[in-house]
């Protein structure tokens, strides 16, 4: 079904509320930079996560836990520079809320600040309800994050389909009402049953964002480099390659190699 869009100028927390009404989906993507959020832009993307995956995916490391509050803000700089149209949202990273609700206010506080983005994301339900609570309460928009949260990859011990069970499905539809119910905008769903996502997005007004969670939400996102095909080792069921730009651009990287070694870069109008 095609939905007519309506022409947002500035997607706004509010605009998510209007688009889910409206039946019109949303698209996120990841962005972690300046130059790939004025591509994203360009592209015109509805929302830009300036994702903790930035921990794998501009770092190398393996998981998203050891990326730091200072690291995020420096993302987030980055692609707020490089966007107009698109709502900014900035994960909160492992270790900068879960302790504390004053230190979860503190630390979304010096995103907005520092960085100049819209919203926050955080991962878990009720057992971080007090620090949502705290920072909605300063007026800090906030996106919730349920299903397979990546901070939590050592309590889960593997990065399957989360809530096949029905114990942690009715768990999850619990902590997606009290999202809603405390006053989050939006709601990410990460690698879990399209029919219980379905079932999530049914039942609550804000927006349910999916990855790997089947077409039957408001909205999807994707990390951007795995979209594009610059991540290439990692193939789950869920994705949808839209360039193969790691071999492009090894192309590109050998012919240049070539080029400057037979001394054919630069040529006669490459030089002053
Ligand atoms: O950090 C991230 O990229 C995310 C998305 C997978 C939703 O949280």
């Amino acid at each position: 079904m095609s939905v007519a869009k309506k022409d947002y100028k500035k997607v706004t927390t509010k605009s998510l509320i209007d688009m889910k009404a409206n039946g019109e989906k949303i698209s996120m993507l990841t962005c972690y930079d300046y130059s790939m959020a004025k591509v994203l832009e360009a592209g015109g993307v509805d929302v830009m996560l300036v994702g903790d995956s930035a921990s794998n995916v501009m770092a190398g490391h393996e998981t998203t836990l050891p990326i730091t509050l200072d690291q995020m803000i420096y993302h987030a700089q980055s692609v707020v520079r490089g966007a107009e149209r698109a709502l900014i949202v900035v994960d909160l990273p492992f270790g900068s809320y879960q302790s504390d609700p004053k230190e979860a206010l503190r630390s979304a506080i010096r995103i907005m600040k520092e960085s100049g983005a819209h919203a926050v994301k955080m991962e878990g339900g009720i057992e971080i309800k007090d620090g949502i609570k705290r920072i909605l309460d300063a007026g800090i928009p906030v996106m919730g994050h349920l299903g397979l949260t990546p901070q939590s990859i050592y309590k889960f011990g593997t990065y399957t389909v989360r809530a096949k069970e029905e114990e942690e499905a009715a768990q999850l539809i619990q902590d997606a009402k009290m999202l809603e119910e405390i006053g989050c905008f939006a709601v990410v769903l990460e690698k879990i049953p399209a029919a219980l996502a379905k079932k999530v997005a049914e039942s609550i007004s804000i927006p349910v964002i999916g990855i790997g969670a089947g077409n039957g939400v408001d909205g999807q996102v994707l990390v951007i480099h795995d979209m594009i095909g610059l991540t290439h080792e990692f193939n789950p069921k869920f994705l949808r390659r839209y360039l193969n730009i790691f071999d492009q651009m090894k192309g590109a990287v050998e012919q240049y190699v070539q080029d400057v070694k037979a001394v054919d870069f630069p040529n006669e109008n490459e030089q002053y």
